[in-house]
């Protein structure tokens, strides 16, 4: 991509050819990518979108507030509740890739309801060119490419910025004029928090991991990571108070990448990485141990599965 400008202008296009006269929901999930496929959906086909935020119980917090003064401007946003549906088809599934396709499924089946209830017969997705790749390649199966079931009940699927890195769609963004906020926002990976509790999704894994992944955020945008996030890999054995406890490990992750294909551990002060640990165990009560990875991307992926 050479001018962001006239790629949006050829996107637009390319949107209204593929859905012709007819409707589409798109999938926000307020990351970059699917914010910029939705603004120019929006623009190639205004109210024919309906613009359609799950809430799965797996994002971080405050999420569906932002998304909500975030998108607000566009007609018929749809906030949809899915929380319990979510965390009813994870149950008992410990595998990331079976993870994966479970809530892939799970989000074709919502999106398939809101399309009914309007009759679209198209979904827009944000999926980037290195999504597919690592799907393609077998790395990980991105949960709105590989993750897709077999059976999709439209007639077609959309998606405009398929062939973007990154760090194109951020100059798409800045082309749009969508708030700095979108444009630099760190990535969030579509699955959520899913991927970053190991082994099975519960409740209080992903509150730990919410309650981390808050601090993360907080303590870490002065050193602009390309992406920082904390995961929950394991229980061990801690002292808080004067008890011994069995408690979470956190591991914390900060990183600098130019499209996420590879990436740098980030070099963080010893003040720095101490004030994180100490308001993640301060944070949650069962959490005993923050450790910090120093893994750089090869051999190790961004996130934990
Ligand atoms: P990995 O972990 O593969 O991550 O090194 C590279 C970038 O992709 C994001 N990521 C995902 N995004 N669905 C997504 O939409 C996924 O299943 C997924 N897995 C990883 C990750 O956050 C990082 O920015």
């Amino acid at each position: 991509m050479n001018d962001p400008e006239a790629f949006a202008e050829s996107a637009v296009a390319e949107i209204r050819e593929s859905v012709g006269d007819g409707r589409a929901v798109i999938a926000l999930s307020g990351g970059v990518d699917s914010s910029v496929t939705a603004a120019l959906a929006y623009e190639a086909i205004g109210d024919r979108l309906r613009p359609v935020y799950v809430d799965t119980g797996l994002m971080r917090a405050e999420e569906t507030t932002e998304i909500e003064a975030t998108f607000g401007y566009m007609e018929g946003l749809e906030i949809v509740d899915a929380r319990e549906r979510f965390l009813d088809a994870l149950a008992g599934v410990t595998d990331p890739e079976e993870k994966r396709h479970v809530i892939g499924e799970a989000f074709v089946r919502e999106f398939e309801r809101e399309a009914r209830a309007i009759e679209a017969d198209y979904l827009v997705q944000g999926t980037i060119y290195p999504d597919r790749i690592e799907s393609e390649g077998g790395i990980k199966s991105h949960h709105n490419v590989g993750g897709l079931p077999e059976r999709v009940d439209f007639e077609g699927i959309v998606e405009p910025v398929r062939e973007l890195y990154k760090d194109e769609v951020r100059e798409v963004a800045r082309a749009l004029d969508l708030e700095e906020l979108i444009a630099e926002r760190m990535p969030f990976p579509g699955p959520g928090l899913a991927v970053r509790v190991l082994g099975e999704v519960t409740e209080e894994k992903l509150e730990v991991a919410r309650a981390a992944d808050t601090v993360v955020r907080e303590e870490l945008e002065e050193h602009e990571p390309w992406q920082a996030l904390a995961a929950v890999i394991g229980k061990g054995t801690g002292v808080k108070g004067d008890n011994r406890v069995h408690g979470w490990i956190v591991a914390v992750r900060s990183v600098e990448s130019r499209d996420g294909m590879t990436a740098r551990a980030q070099e963080l002060p010893w003040e720095t990485l101490q004030r994180v640990q100490s308001r993640i165990t301060s944070a949650h009560p069962d959490v005993a141990r923050v450790v910090y990875d120093v893994t750089h991307k090869p051999p190790a992926t961004i996130e934990y599965e």
